[in-house]
């Protein structure tokens, strides 16, 4: 590379990485797999939630007669359909996400990384990993990691654009839905 297109490459990716617009984007989504190696347990009480399962719905056949009541057609597939992906599986059209059964199938479902943000920075090595147990957790906050898990994060699906919107009371949905809290070792 000649050094002024080298400069100009330097400039291009300064103005990139300074654009918060791209800063939100660059996070990107890595999976539940990448967890589990470090939270096991937490992997294993999240896979027993239906949010875990929650891609299966899309099938032809499953929920049959709450599809029928919603108007909508229980012999179809919706495994494809952009709409109903946005809620039932990880980072859609985000990057790292979700893009489609084949090429992506450790995608599917409601992951970890929706309610606590895309990984693929929080989790390299110098940040979050059992070199570094007692990162700050504020500096995770800034590469991606959700801080604190409210309302606001769970109704970006359960909201009434859901064909199945029921109404969503937080507290009781949580004791039920997330996954046990089992308490961490460090202070962050
Ligand atoms: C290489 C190991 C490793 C990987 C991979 C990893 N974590 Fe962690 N994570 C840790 C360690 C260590 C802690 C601190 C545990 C403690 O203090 O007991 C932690 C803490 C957390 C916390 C608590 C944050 C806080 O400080 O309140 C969350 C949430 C979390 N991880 C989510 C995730 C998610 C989601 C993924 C996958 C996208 C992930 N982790 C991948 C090692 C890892
Ligand atoms: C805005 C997010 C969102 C969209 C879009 C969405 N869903 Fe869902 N879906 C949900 C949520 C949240 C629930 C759980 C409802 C509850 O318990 O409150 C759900 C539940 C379901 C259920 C279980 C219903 C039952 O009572 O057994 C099926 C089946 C389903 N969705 C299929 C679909 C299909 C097919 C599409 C596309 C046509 C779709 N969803 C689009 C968020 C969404
Ligand atoms: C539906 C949302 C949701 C999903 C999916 C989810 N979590 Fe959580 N997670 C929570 C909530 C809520 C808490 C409690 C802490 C809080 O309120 O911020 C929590 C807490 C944690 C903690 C910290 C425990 C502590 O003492 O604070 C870890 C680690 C964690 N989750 C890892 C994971 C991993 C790994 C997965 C996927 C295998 C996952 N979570 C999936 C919502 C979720
Ligand atoms: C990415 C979309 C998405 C997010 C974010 C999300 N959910 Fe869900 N949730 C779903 C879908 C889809 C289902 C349907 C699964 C089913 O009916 O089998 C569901 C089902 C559930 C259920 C099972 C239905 C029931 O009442 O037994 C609970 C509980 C739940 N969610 C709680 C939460 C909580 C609490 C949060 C936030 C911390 C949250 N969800 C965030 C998509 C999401």
């Amino acid at each position: 590379m000649t050094n002024l297109l080298r400069k100009l490459t330097w400039l291009l990716a300064i103005t990139w990485a300074a654009s918060p617009a791209f800063a939100a984007d660059s996070f990107s989504y890595v999976g539940a797999k990448k967890c589990k190696a470090c939270h096991l347990k937490e992997f294993t009480s999240w896979s027993e939630t239906r949010m875990a399962k929650s891609f299966e719905l899309l099938q032809p056949g499953a929920s049959a007669e709450a599809k029928k009541k919603a108007k909508l057609d229980p012999g179809k597939d919706y495994t494809a359909d952009p709409v109903c992906l946005a809620c039932h599986t990880t980072g859609y059209g985000k990057p790292g996400g979700f893009v489609s059964l084949a090429s992506t199938p450790d995608l599917v479902g409601v992951q970890c990384e929706m309610c606590h943000g895309p990984g693929g920075t929080f989790t390299q090595k110098e940040n979050m990993s059992l070199t570094n147990k007692e990162y700050k957790k504020a500096d995770l906050v800034k590469l991606g990691l959700v801080g604190e898990i409210t309302k606001t994060q769970c109704e970006n699906c359960h909201n009434p654009k859901s064909p199945f919107y029921k109404e969503f009371k937080f507290e009781e949905r949580k004791a039920k839905g997330t996954h046990e809290k089992f308490p961490l070792k460090f202070k962050h």
